[in-house]
């Protein structure tokens, strides 16, 4: 049931040295392919990252260094702002793309909860250097990291504001 692995998905910054499958990676693309984006554009593009050296490099880059580097799985999420803007201009340049690879983000983070992996977003690192270790195309926006693995730890669910306390139904 959905609800239940919403419920269920934590942020996860420990992880088991065991290797995820190349079979259950895809099924996380698949899930992130699967995501809603402005026009049907998906304007995204994923890099998987098992390479150590790679992963030692981008730790380097990232406030939570530490993460990248104790998973097995990295996956590197790019936004095309040129994609979007061709339909939508501005807005599709500095909004639509970023909408659309959140999609893509939760779509992975609660397919891997489904399946039995953890994982954790990662935003907090410098652009220019992810963009620089990996020498990404110009058009690709690193917007992303999810670290993926198998939890070793037994995350505390953080409190969470209410529905009553963010919401307001207008009848
Ligand atoms: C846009 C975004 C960026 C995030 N960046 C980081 C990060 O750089 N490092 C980190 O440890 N967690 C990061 N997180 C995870 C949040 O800290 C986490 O979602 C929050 O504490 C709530 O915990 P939960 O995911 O278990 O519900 C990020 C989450 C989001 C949505």
């Amino acid at each position: 049931m959905i609800m239940e692995v919403i419920a269920k998905r934590r942020s996860i910054r420990q992880y088991k040295p065991d290797p995820v499958s190349a079979e259950l990676i895809h099924q996380l693309l698949e899930a992130a392919c699967m995501a809603p984006s402005a026009g049907n554009l998906q304007p995204w593009f994923f890099y998987v990252i098992e390479n150590p050296r790679l992963k030692r490099e981008l730790s380097r880059v990232a406030v939570s260094g530490k993460i990248i580097e104790n998973a097995p799985v990295t996956i590197l999420v790019c936004a095309l702002p040129e994609q979007s803007a061709s339909r939508y201009g501005e807005r599709g340049a500095w909004l639509y793309c970023l909408q659309d690879t959140a999609a893509a983000v939760q779509n992975m983070l609660l397919a891997a909860t489904a399946l039995g992996l953890a994982t954790c977003w990662i935003g907090a690192f410098s652009e220019e250097e992810v963009a620089a270790i990996l020498d990404l195309p110009l058009e690709q926006r690193p917007v992303a990291m999810v670290t993926v693995g198998y939890g070793a730890e037994e995350a505390q669910a953080p409190v969470k504001k209410p529905p009553v306390a963010v919401s307001r139904w207008l009848k």
